[in-house]
């Protein structure tokens, strides 16, 4: 079994934008990034406060705006028209979920395409599913495609099983698997929540990766013997014994199920590092992009 290390591989590509920020600042262009975070959700919060820092220990702009829970719509709006017209912004996240009276579809529609990092713009949607190459992918689901690649797994005619149908993870993740190029040409299946006999399902793939929120949810009944199974849950579950009174586990019951797989992600240290380092890499592209600087 290989513990694929999220952590190692993030560090490596960090270092690669690291260069190409060498180089786009030899053309005068200091990419920068907007992190917005609406109410004071814990985890959020701490997602925020790690792209915040990522960016500024590789020297980029970082702008983190943190807004109360009571921002109106309208607020937000404003808050992503002013970063849509700075300069010195070249991409702009709004952390989700936000509180409930926000209209997220809409915040998102307002956001620049050419700035939109996540992905999450109809805009970039539509290039995903039209392959595009000048779009942008999703975070999470680059992470993962890169971390296939990064560690040699084929994916070439195999199975994946997508699990879980988001728009963050599940749905862009199966648009890129099965797209056509390097780290793609999958056979995809995306399951949830509604889909008949999920073991059975899962027990098809040759590549499985649980993207539903359901702590220890993929137990070893799901994992064919020999799969690879990208585990994107990041769940905070009760544990008196530390120190913050929590710990972090996947979708999967890891230490159910590893003896079973031929790679395997750990939680944390897998995909979560990967996500980061993507929206850094995102955002060098945008910047590129904006300024007509070729990479
Ligand atoms: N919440 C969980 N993952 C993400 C992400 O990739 N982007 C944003 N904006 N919010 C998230």
């Amino acid at each position: 079994m290989t513990l694929i290390d999220g952590k190692a591989t993030a560090a490596r590509v960090l270092e690669e934008c690291r260069t190409s920020l060498t180089s786009l600042a030899a053309s005068g262009v200091l990419p920068g990034l907007a992190v917005v975070l609406v109410g004071d959700d814990p985890a959020s919060r701490a997602y925020v406060g790690s792209k915040d820092r990522t960016c500024r220990d590789l020297g980029m702009h970082s702008l983190k705006i943190e807004l109360p829970a009571s921002t109106t719509q309208e607020e937000l709006l404003q808050v992503v028209r002013g970063l849509n017209a700075d300069p010195a912004i070249h991409g702009i996240l709004v952390q989700s979920p936000p509180p409930k009276h926000i209209d997220e579809a809409a915040i998102v529609r307002a956001i620049d395409p050419a700035k939109d990092v996540d992905g999450f713009h109809p805009e970039n949607v539509a290039r995903l599913a039209l392959e595009d190459p000048s779009g942008f992918v999703p975070c999470t689901p680059l992470g993962c495609q890169r971390l296939l690649m990064e560690y040699k797994i084929p994916t070439e005619g195999t199975k994946v099983v997508v699990l879980g149908r988001s728009m963050i993870v599940g749905k862009p993740l199966a648009l890129l698997l099965m797209a056509k190029g390097p780290g793609s040409n999958a056979t995809v299946t995306v399951a949830h929540s509604r889909s008949r006999d999920l073991p059975a399902i899962c027990r098809e793939a040759d590549i499985l990766i649980p993207a539903i929120g359901k702590p220890k949810f993929v137990t070893a009944d799901f994992v064919k013997e020999g799969a690879v199974v990208i585990d994107v849950g990041i769940n905070r579950i009760a544990d008196p014994s530390t120190k913050s009174g929590y710990r972090l586990v996947g979708d999967a019951d890891f230490d159910a199920i590893a003896s079973k797989c031929r790679a395997i992600t750990p939680v944390p240290g897998g995909v979560g590092p990967m996500t980061i380092a993507m929206l850094i890499s995102n955002t060098i592209k945008a910047a590129r992009q904006i300024h007509g600087v070729a990479g």
